[in-house]
């Protein structure tokens, strides 16, 4: 397998080395800075021997380096400064991530695309619509995290083992994403079961800030740790052909009342990549959640004036 992350970034950088320790593929890296790439990707491979990994990792500043590429991650693009929402970024990255899809078809056209540039699911719009991939070859990073997210808190307020939680947060990257707590287990027990109401809302709205909270305690820059490990997670399902089910920003037709907008739902991941969206029951007021979340990104996507 070949993958190629664009953008050397924390996000971008970390994400080649988490895929190169699980020996998921040989890594492109590839940054328009000068040097910087090829300096992290040089820096991982001395990791090589004493971490036990026989993937290579490859950094430059040639997009003609991705020819050949079965995935490629796009986490180019500015992150989130204190204060910013992510639709802050929009113009900028539109710009930057625009760039990195011409290349994509250019030098890559088979390859599966993951986007992590936000805001998320605008950018995934905008990836597919230059591209002009099927759309079951393009998808958008954030349901994981947003789920991981979601898992980390309830774990940790229940005190209970991290891998014992499973949650599921659908809808855009954004103040509007859906957690769904009736979706939400501790080895096959529902929360709603485990925890008042008042102490799940609060956790739902950490959930909705997660990606805020990291960035203000940060000061400069937005989170990567969990980022590039949600990323990890998709493109490991893609290359061993899991079929894992997670939420993925992907192109919906009509599922969920919503059509033609890239969106957080549950699909499932395999080698051929979206293989299948499954439709969960909702509430009304669940699914309400979900299509005004999806109206948002329809909005965003309509300011981009493609
Ligand atoms: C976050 C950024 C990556 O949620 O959107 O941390």
């Amino acid at each position: 397998m070949k993958i190629t992350v664009v953008g050397a970034g924390f996000v971008g950088a970390t994400t080649a080395q988490r895929l190169a320790e699980k020996e998921l593929g040989d890594i492109i890296l590839h940054d328009i800075v000068e040097g910087m790439p090829q300096g992290k990707a040089l820096d991982m491979m001395q990791s090589a021997c004493l971490e036990g990994f026989d993937s290579e990792v490859k950094g430059t500043n040639d997009p003609a380096d991705y020819a050949g590429s079965d995935i490629v991650v796009i986490t180019s693009g500015l992150a989130r400064q204190p204060g910013m929402s992510r639709d802050d970024l929009l113009a900028k990255n539109a710009e930057i991530v625009g760039g990195v899809a011409d290349n994509v078809k250019k030098y890559a056209p088979e390859a599966i695309v993951i986007v992590v540039s936000n805001p998320l699911d605008v950018m995934t719009y905008l990836v597919a619509a230059k591209t002009g991939f099927p759309k079951h070859r393009v998808m958008g990073m954030a349901g994981v995290l947003d789920s991981a997210r979601f898992r980390c808190f309830i774990a940790q307020e229940l005190g209970v083992s991290h891998k014992d939680v499973e949650a599921m947060v659908l809808g855009s990257h954004g103040d509007d994403m859906v957690p769904l707590a009736r979706y939400c287990t501790v080895s096959g027990i529902g929360i709603e079961a485990l925890l008042p109401k008042d102490k799940i809302d609060a956790m739902i709205a950490r959930t909705r800030g997660g990606g805020a909270e990291i960035v203000k305690l940060l000061q400069k820059g937005s989170a990567y740790y969990a980022p590039s490990s949600a990323a990890v997670q998709m493109v490991q399902s893609i290359v061993r052909d899991e079929k894992r089910v997670m939420p993925v920003a992907a192109y919906c037709t009509g599922q969920y009342g919503i059509k033609g907008q890239f969106v957080g739902v549950p699909v499932q991941l395999g080698r051929k990549g979206i293989e299948k969206i499954i439709e969960l029951e909702l509430t009304e007021d669940e699914l309400k959640q979900l299509q005004v979340s999806a109206g948002h990104v329809a909005e965003t996507v309509a300011a981009l004036k493609l």
